[in-house]
């Protein structure tokens, strides 16, 4: 079988809409029993991706292998490996959760148990419930479990938490590991830095339908050269070079009287940073000390926050 270690190869795959460019050469391997995150802001090309992975969408250039299967070539083949749970699923919102999923059972030749499937994804009480009586974490669990019905090798979920509370978010994330841990191979777009840090193996940050950066969530931060970051408010305005001098200090932010420090030796800046203020006479309000994240890396690579539409 070609690609034998990797389960997903993505070769330059470019989709354009007229004269708009939305994901522009992406290239990237995800290995089998990964779970592999394509993290970035609205309008990045996530789900541009995913959609062409599944078949959805045809690249204008490039191609992928599912396993051996390629996208362009065995789109029949593709699809009965894998399992799919979109941004935005439709279901029938008068069928009970029972019947939906013995109905999409039906379309395969084999299935998987369906009470087994209800129980796994927590909605054994649920099971004779219609689908619109549903909470929002109810249906994402239920789509889940239509995108398992088949026992595919890969899954795909595109923003499987959002507009979930924080429990509903947490029930979601154990899924997912739970699916790892049995061996599935997981691609799952997010635009929560928390939820990659904790599910993902490795992430690829994507912007304006590029890949800036793809490595595990521990080394994107360590390359930062930053791993703390100090935040303090100011009661008026100093030179940010005055900041950026600060012993250990790697970058130095500032939005009018908030300052945002970065260091890799945090003692060694807090203890500069006190003597530099008492000195000046400055009042630092409001000191915090804070791990570096995701959102960080992104900040530096872009200049722009991962939340910013
Ligand atoms: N059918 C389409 N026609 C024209 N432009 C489109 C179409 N579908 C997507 N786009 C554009 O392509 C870009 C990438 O969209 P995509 O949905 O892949 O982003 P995303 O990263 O999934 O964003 P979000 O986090 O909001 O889901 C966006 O600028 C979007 O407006
Ligand atoms: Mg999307």
């Amino acid at each position: 079988m070609k690609q034998a270690e990797s389960m997903i190869t993505v070769d330059s795959l470019v989709k354009r809409y007229g004269n708009f460019t939305a994901v522009n050469g992406v290239t990237f391997q995800v290995q089998k029993g990964e779970v592999f995150g394509l993290l970035g802001p609205n309008g990045a090309g996530k789900t541009t991706t995913l959609e062409m992975l599944v078949g959805l969408r045809k690249p204008e250039e490039g191609t992928a292998f599912i396993g051996s299967f390629n996208i362009r070539k065995e789109l029949q083949k593709v699809k009965e490996v894998i399992g799919v749970q979109l941004q935005s699923t439709t279901l029938f919102e008068l069928l009970t959760v029972e019947e939906i999923l013995q109905m999409y059972g039906s379309f395969y030749p084999k299935h998987l148990p369906i009470a087994e499937l209800i129980d796994d994804m927590i909605l054994t009480e649920k099971r004779k419930s219609r689908i619109k009586s549903l909470s929002g974490g109810q249906k994402q669990r239920l789509a889940i479990a239509l995108a398992l019905v088949h026992d595919p090798w890969v899954i795909f979920l595109d923003e499987p938490t959002t507009g979930l509370d924080p429990q509903a978010r947490r029930t979601l994330w154990d899924i997912v590991l739970k699916l790892k841990k049995r061996g599935k191979t997981i691609v799952l777009t997010t635009h929560y830095m928390d939820e990659a840090h904790v599910l993902c193996d490795r992430i690829a940050i994507m912007d304006r339908g590029e890949l800036i950066a793809l490595d595990t969530p521990e080394t994107l931060v360590r390359n930062l050269h930053a791993a703390s970051a100090i935040s303090f408010s100011v009661s008026s305005e100093v030179d940010l070079n005055e900041w950026a001098k600060v012993e250990g200090v790697t970058k130095a932010d500032c939005k009018e009287k908030e300052v945002v420090l970065y260091s890799d030796d945090l003692q060694l800046t807090l203890t500069s940073l006190i003597q530099t203020a008492s000195e000046r006479q400055i009042a630092l309000e409001d000191l915090q000390t804070r791990t570096a994240t995701l959102e960080d890396v992104f900040i530096h690579m872009t200049g722009r926050s991962l939340r910013e539409e």
